[in-house]
């Protein structure tokens, strides 16, 4: 089976008031298939620049990204747009909804830009808005909900193209710790469904619920560390502690 990602000599260069900012130095990372990837670091060791490469946002300088066996650093911008909506889906620290939208419209967005939102589409995104709680808040708009409750949708909005592999920046960072617990268990359960997930976050209690932590140093690859079982991981840490099933049940239905 091809991996999810391989990356090899990644590396990205800003020029910036005529100095160059090296942001990566030549990563080389690989994730297989169903891997559940927290990427850590010190603030400007990298890691944005790496996930907005991953999701095709950004070209590097050198190096080589190949997205379930395909170099999606040489294609066209017109198969990387088309690869971004249909095999990625994109979790924000600010969530990046539409405050116009209702929160049922914020998750079809990505449909309607596929051209796809018919029947069948908006009976997807109802589900996709239950499935992460909020089946009784189709027609609130973003500023009417909490912090939680808008990530849930920046979540099923991700869901609605029904991506392979996610990516996720800082997905807890604007969140209190209980809210993160949940938003982090729907992660979770997203993995245990097959989802490849990527993560960044500088909280360590967050990122040890990852299978992988990857640390990033100065645009390095510093650290990369296998973590123990789902279960394990939960009880080890602070925030899954009201839970302890995620990967064996899930409320999900299998989409
Ligand atoms: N668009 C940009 N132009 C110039 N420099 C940038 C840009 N984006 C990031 N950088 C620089 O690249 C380095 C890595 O940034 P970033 O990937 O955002 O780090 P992190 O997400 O780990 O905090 C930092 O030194 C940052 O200032
Ligand atoms: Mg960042």
């Amino acid at each position: 089976m091809n991996a999810a990602v391989d990356i090899s000599g990644l590396t990205k260069a800003y020029a910036m008031d005529g100095e160059t900012v090296h942001a990566l130095r030549g990563i080389d990372l690989e994730v297989p298939e169903g891997d559940f990837v927290s990427i850590m670091g010190a603030s400007g060791s990298g890691k944005s620049t790496l996930l907005n490469l991953l999701g095709c946002l950004d070209r590097p300088t050198a190096g080589r990204i190949v997205l379930g066996g395909e170099d999606v650093t040489t294609l066209d911008d017109d198969r990387r747009s088309e690869i971004r909506a249909s095999r990625i889906g994109f979790v924000f620290q600010s969530y990046n909804l539409i405050p116009q939208l209702t929160v049922l419209e914020n998750i079809e967005v990505p449909l309607y830009y596929q051209g796809q939102l018919d029947a069948r589409g908006r009976q997807r995104s109802r589900e996709l808005a239950e499935m992460v709680g909020l089946a009784e808040r189709l027609k609130h708009r973003p500023t009417q909900l909490s912090g939680g409750q808008q990530q849930r949708v920046a979540i099923a909005r991700s869901l609605v193209n029904d991506p392979r592999f996610i990516l996720a920046d800082e997905p807890t960072g604007n969140l209190d710790s209980a809210t993160s617990e949940e938003i982090l268990h729907l992660l979770l359960e997203l993995n245990a469904q097959g989802k490849t997930i990527v993560m960044v976050t500088h909280e360590p209690d967050i990122g040890r619920l990852g299978k992988r932590i990857v640390r990033l140093h100065d645009g390095e690859v510093a650290s990369d560390e296998r973590l123990d079982t789902v279960e394990v991981r939960i009880q080890k840490s602070e925030v899954g502690s009201r839970r302890s099933d995620a990967e064996g049940h899930s409320d999900f239905p299998n989409p």
